[in-house]
C-alpha cells in the first residue's frame, strides 16, 4: 500500500497473478472436494481459504481474493461453467436479454469471502479485490468461450458498435458497483485485469479499453475517494502511456513483452508499476529465472515498484521455482 502511495520500497513488495490455484498441492487437493470451480468460488470458508494458502506458504505481501472475472456475467444473468482443462463456457443466447444491473444478492458471497480473507491475515499484508475489464469480459461475453484472437467481440464492436456500446456500458456500471462493494467488505486495493487489451489497434483500445477503465476509476472514486486501484492493460504496448494518463489508475501492471526502459520512461514516477517477469521463465527456473528476476528488480530498482509477473502463474510451475525467485527478490 505503501508503494502504491509513491514511495519506494527496498527490497520491493511481491505477490503474483494467479498466485492461488493448480500450481499449489494445497489448492489441488482442496479443489478436488468441491463439485465445480464456480462451487469454490461462491463458497465463502473456502474461498477465503485459498486466498490465504500463498501466503501462508510463500509470505507474500499481498493476497488476492479467490474469485474469478466471469462472475460478473453471471449475476449479469448470462450463465457461466467452467469446464475442466477446457476453459470457461457462457450462453450467448443469454446475451441480448442480461439483466440491466447486476444481481448483487449472487455476488454476497463473495463480499463474505472478503471479510473472513481480511480478519485471518497479519494487518502487514494487503488484500486485493479485481474485476475483468469490460472489454476483457465482453471477449468471453461475446464468443461464449475464451478465443486465440478475440475475434468474434472485435467483429462485433465494427460491425455493431451501438450494440457492443451498450454491453460495455454494462460492464462498467456493474464493475464499477462490483468494486466499491469489494473495497467496503474490506480489500485494501483492487486490480482491473485487461488480458485481452493488446488484441486491438489503437483507435479501438482508447475506444474500448482505456475509456471504460477511466469511467470505472472515476466512478470508483466517486463513492470512495482516493481508492487505490492497479490497471493491467496486458499488451498494451506503445499505447501504455495513454493508459496511465486517461485512465486515472494509481499503478499499472506491466505484461512481460513490454521494453522496461520504455516502461520506465513513459509512466510517471509518481505512477507505481508493477510486474513483468515472464510466467514462463518462472516455470523454467534455474539460471535464466535469476538473470531475469535480476533484470526486472534493476529496471525499475528506482521507482515505486512492486515485484509480479508479467501474466498469471502456469499451472505446472514448480513450487522450487517460486521460493527461488522469492529469495533472489528478496535477497536472501
Ligand atoms: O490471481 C488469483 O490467484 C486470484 C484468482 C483468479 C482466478 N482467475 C482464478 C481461476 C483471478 C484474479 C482470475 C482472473 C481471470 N479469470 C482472468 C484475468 C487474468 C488472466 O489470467 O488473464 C481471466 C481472463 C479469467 C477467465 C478464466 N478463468 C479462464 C480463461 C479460465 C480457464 C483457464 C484456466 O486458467 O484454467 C479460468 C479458470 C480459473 N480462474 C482457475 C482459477 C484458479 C482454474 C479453475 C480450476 O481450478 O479448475
Amino acid at each position: 500500500m505503501r508503494v502504491l502511495a509513491g514511495t519506494c520500497e527496498t527490497p520491493p513488495p511481491v505477490w503474483l497473478m494467479r498466485q492461488a490455484g493448480r500450481y499449489l498441492p494445497e489448492y489441488r487437493a482442496l479443489r478436488e472436494r468441491t463439485a465445480s470451480f464456480l462451487e469454490l468460488c461462491f463458497t465463502p470458508t473456502l474461498a477465503a481459504e485459498v486466498t490465504l494458502q500463498p501466503v501462508r506458504r510463500f509470505q507474500f505481501d499481498a493476497a488476492i481474493l479467490f474469485s474469478d472475472i466471469l462472475v460478473v456475467p453471471l449475476a449479469l444473468g448470462q450463465p457461466v461453467t467452467f469446464e475442466v482443462g477446457d476453459g470457461p463456457r457462457l450462453d450467448t443466447d443469454a446475451l441480448w436479454n442480461l439483466r440491466d444491473q447486476v444481481d448483487h444478492a449472487r455476488l454476497e458471497p463473495i463480499y463474505e469471502t472478503i471479510g473472513r480473507a481480511k480478519e485471518a491475515l497479519p494487518s502487514e499484508v494487503a488484500l486485493l479485490g479485481f474485476c475483468g475489464a469490460p472489454w476483457t469480459v465482453a471477449t468471453y461475453m461475446v464468443a461464449g468461450r475464451g478465443t486465440p484472437d478475440q475475434a468474434p467481440a472485435r467483429n462485433l464492436a465494427y460491425q455493431n458498435p451501438q450494440e457492443f456500446g451498450r454491453l460495455i456500458d454494462r460492464l462498467v456500471e456493474a464493475s464499477t458497483e462490483y468494486l466499491v462493494r469489494q473495497l467496503r467488505a474490506g480489500v485494501d486495493a483492487v486490480q482491473i485485469f485487461d488480458t485481452w487489451a493488446g488484441s486491438l489497434p489503437p483507435t479501438e483500445f482508447l475506444r474500448w479499453c482505456v475509456d471504460p477503465v477511466a469511467r470505472i476509476v472515476n466512478g470508483v472514486r466517486t463513492a470512495m475517494p482516493g481508492a487505490a486501484i492497479i490497471g493491467f492493460p496486458r499488451g498494451a504496448g506503445t499505447s501504455l502511456p495513454a493508459y496511465v494518463s486517461q485512465t486515472g489508475v494509481t499503478a499499472v501492471g506491466l505484461d512481460w513483452m513490454i521494453n522496461p526502459a520504455f516502461a520506465s520512461a513513459q509512466v510517471p514516477a509518481s505512477i507505481a508499476v508493477q510486474g513483468n517477469l515472464d510466467p514462463l521463465v518462472l516455470r523454467a527456473g534455474g539460471a535464466a529465472l535469476d538473470a531475469a528476476a535480476d533484470e526486472v528488480m534493476a529496471a525499475f530498482a528506482r521507482r515505486p515498484f512492486i515485484f509480479n509477473l508479467g501474466h498469471g502463474v502456469l499451472p505446472d510451475t514448480p513450487i522450487v521455482h517460486v521460493e527461488r525467485m522469492l529469495a533472489r527478490v528478496r535477497g536472501r
